[in-house]
């Protein structure tokens, strides 16, 4: 037997060993020196599983269940030959070392066609540790989110937990057709910019069935997102459904056909919640919203179209945005605001925004007297609706 045809034999052979239920190759993480002990770092045993997993066509990252991997990162990259699978049944605990607060990212899946992330396992992303600073200081920066999902496609995301996150739960870039269901996300309410999922220049993304508590925006939709649909999620706490802030940064792309139905908002800080900076650097346009059949229970600002956005104080008071939002519906928005105001448009004075429909809102103030509706620059209509128009 030549060499060559020894290492086809042995291939063969491995390939034959490792395969799951569904006749996968499925490359376990510890068989590459992944070690379940939650302290020693497996970045590269996971790297070296990836690398064959991606190599083979269908192949599967296997993270077994009732087993810690302490991950310092993880940089999974394709192209791959094929569908990829991440299983994790484990949990993956990010390291506490204050050094590792610099990388922008925990975990990344980037440049891959064909990704499944799915199992019953835990990103721990060991946020406690890093979110002290945010809170004892004013000087803040900026900590590794849990997840990146960059340049990816037809990628399936189910199953999961996601565990007090540094700074971001998710974040999807420059991706298309993603679906996330069943997953969880959880920080505490006090945790500084833990946004759950962040979507920005992606298209056909899909959120069912999940739920997010966090200390920012449950789900926010970043410049570039079309054709999102959210459904079936439960947020709170957090700061609510933000579609922003846009108007930023110049260049900015549009926003459109975004669809939320079928979801609970409890004790959160916003509810639905569309957001531009003032004075803004970009002209993109937000368009065809829909929200639909949507519970609020206990929210601060139930409602609200912020035009003249701008956190800390740092923007030139006098500007205007130039972000034009055009046709957004509120078809069956009920429940309880926490405050008086369950309504409030305040868009730009040079775009005004235009065509705002309220169908079949009822919103009351704890659960007793109607809440109001406050508007500035806002073409807007109520119908079957209380309260029943801006004051
Ligand atoms: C998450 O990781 C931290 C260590 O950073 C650990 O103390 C905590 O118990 C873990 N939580 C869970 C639910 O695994
Ligand atoms: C999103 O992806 C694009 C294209 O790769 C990149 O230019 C941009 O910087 C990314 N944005 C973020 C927030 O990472
Ligand atoms: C959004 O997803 C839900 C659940 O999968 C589905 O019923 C609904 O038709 C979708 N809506 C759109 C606009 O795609
Ligand atoms: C929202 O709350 C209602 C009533 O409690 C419940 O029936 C429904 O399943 C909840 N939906 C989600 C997405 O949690």
């Amino acid at each position: 037997m030549n060499i060559s045809s020894l290492i086809s034999f042995l291939f063969l052979f491995f390939s034959i060993l490792n395969v799951d239920a569904n006749g996968q190759p499925n490359f376990i993480v510890t068989s590459f020196g992944a070690v379940a002990d939650g302290k020693t770092d497996s970045k590269q045993a996971f790297a070296n599983a990836w690398t064959k997993a991606c190599q083979t066509p269908g192949g599967v990252v296997s993270v077994p269940a009732k087993n810690t991997f302490l991950l310092s990162g993880g940089e999974f990259v394709g192209p791959c030959n094929g569908l990829t699978v991440f299983q994790i049944d484990g949990t993956l605990v990010a390291s506490t070392d204050p050094k590792l607060d610099d990388l922008k990212y925990w975990i990344t899946f980037d440049n891959v066609d064909g990704l499944n992330v799915v199992g019953n396992g835990v990103f721990n992303g060991s946020g406690p540790s890093s979110w002290a600073q945010c809170r004892s200081s004013s000087n803040c920066k900026n900590r590794p989110t849990s997840l990146k999902i960059h340049a990816v496609s037809d990628a399936t995301i189910s199953g999961i937990t996601s565990l007090n996150s540094k700074m971001f739960h998710i974040t999807i870039n420059n991706s298309k057709n993603v679906r996330i269901a069943n997953v969880q996300i959880t920080a505490p309410a006090d945790s500084p910019n833990t946004d759950g999922i962040h979507i920005s220049k992606s298209s056909y993304v899909d959120i069912t069935e999940s739920s997010i508590g966090t200390g920012d925006d449950c789900v926010s939709i970043g410049d570039g997102a079309s054709n999102v649909n959210i459904s079936g999620v439960a947020c709170g706490p957090g700061h609510g459904i933000s579609i922003g802030s846009l108007g930023k940064y110049a260049g900015e792309q549009d926003v459109s056909e975004i669809t939320v139905s079928n979801c609970n908002l409890t004790n959160t800080d916003n509810g639905l919640r569309i957001k531009t900076f003032a004075p803004s650097m970009s002209s993109n346009v937000v368009s065809d919203v829909t929200y639909s059949d949507i519970a609020l229970n206990n929210v601060k600002n139930p409602i609200i179209i912020d035009q003249h956005y701008c956190p800390n104080r740092a923007c030139n008071s006098g500007g205007e945005s130039g972000v034009q939002i055009n046709g957004v519906k509120f078809i069956n928005v009920h429940g309880t605001s926490a405050t008086r105001l369950g309504v409030s448009l305040q868009c730009s004075k040079t775009g005004p925004c235009q065509d705002i429909l309220f169908s079949g809102l009822q919103l009351t103030v704890g659960g007793g007297s109607p809440a109001t509706a406050s508007c500035s620059n806002a073409n807007s209509r109520f119908l079957s609706s209380n309260p029943s128009g801006c004051t």
